[in-house]
């Protein structure tokens, strides 16, 4: 009588271990996977338009699992789980715009080895986004992390880009396609630099 209980009893353990097992795998990161995280701040939408381009080229990478949030709506968790953050920002008065700053100074998450990678709009030409990515820049450095640019080719020469500044003003109104191309080609290399670099570990 024992053994007819036992038996079947060990058997359905058995199976609860294997099924927990099982559904734990989604929330970890198997090593194919690599967690890209992109984080802006917009107040007329042109920053999240780049953001959208830049998600967008990082889902390009085989095992990408690619976040999109407002800054506001990141938490310590997101930045500690992620493989590759992206920040974007709205260019003020030549540099990043102060929810962007509170974001990169608040948050006490050490991104060591994590890759990096930046953008920004501003309204003119010489208004000072590549200073906003520069800022960008060097705050994920200072935090530990290993930074990436996008890649280029043109009429056969290659070269790379420090991140995507887009100009959005009277002079070139709103994000055009050359603008989130480089975008998608951002997010495509930072999340090809993280898979390779976590592959490697
Ligand atoms: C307070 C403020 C300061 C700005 N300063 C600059 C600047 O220094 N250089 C620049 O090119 N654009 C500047 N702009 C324009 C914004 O960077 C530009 O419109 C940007 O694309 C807005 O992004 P968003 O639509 O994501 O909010 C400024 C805008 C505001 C509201």
């Amino acid at each position: 009588m024992r053994k007819l209980i036992v038996g079947p009893l060990a058997v359905l353990f058995t199976c609860v271990a294997w099924v927990g097992q099982a559904s734990a795998t989604p929330t970890e990161s198997s090593s194919d996977t690599v967690r890209v995280l992109v984080v802006y701040h917009s107040l007329t939408g042109n920053t999240r338009t780049l953001a959208e381009a830049v998600a967008e080229g990082a889902r390009e990478v085989a095992g990408a699992e690619v976040t999109l949030k407002p800054v506001d709506e990141v938490g310590n968790e997101d930045l500690e789980a992620c493989d590759a953050l992206l920040i974007g920002s709205p260019t003020y008065w030549g540099s990043i715009a102060t929810p962007v700053k509170a974001f990169i100074d608040d948050r006490r998450v050490f991104m060591g080895d994590k890759v990096g990678g930046a953008f920004a709009t501003g309204g003119s030409d010489g208004g000072g986004k590549e200073l906003a990515v520069l800022s960008i820049l060097t705050a994920m450095l200072n935090n530990g992390m290993i930074v990436a640019g996008p890649h280029y080719e043109e009429d056969g020469i290659r070269f790379g880009g420090f991140g995507v500044a887009a100009t959005t003003g009277s002079d070139s109104p709103g994000l055009d396609e050359a603008e989130l191309s480089r975008g998608r080609l951002l997010g495509e290399r930072v999340a090809t630099v993280a898979k390779r670099y976590r592959e490697s570990r």
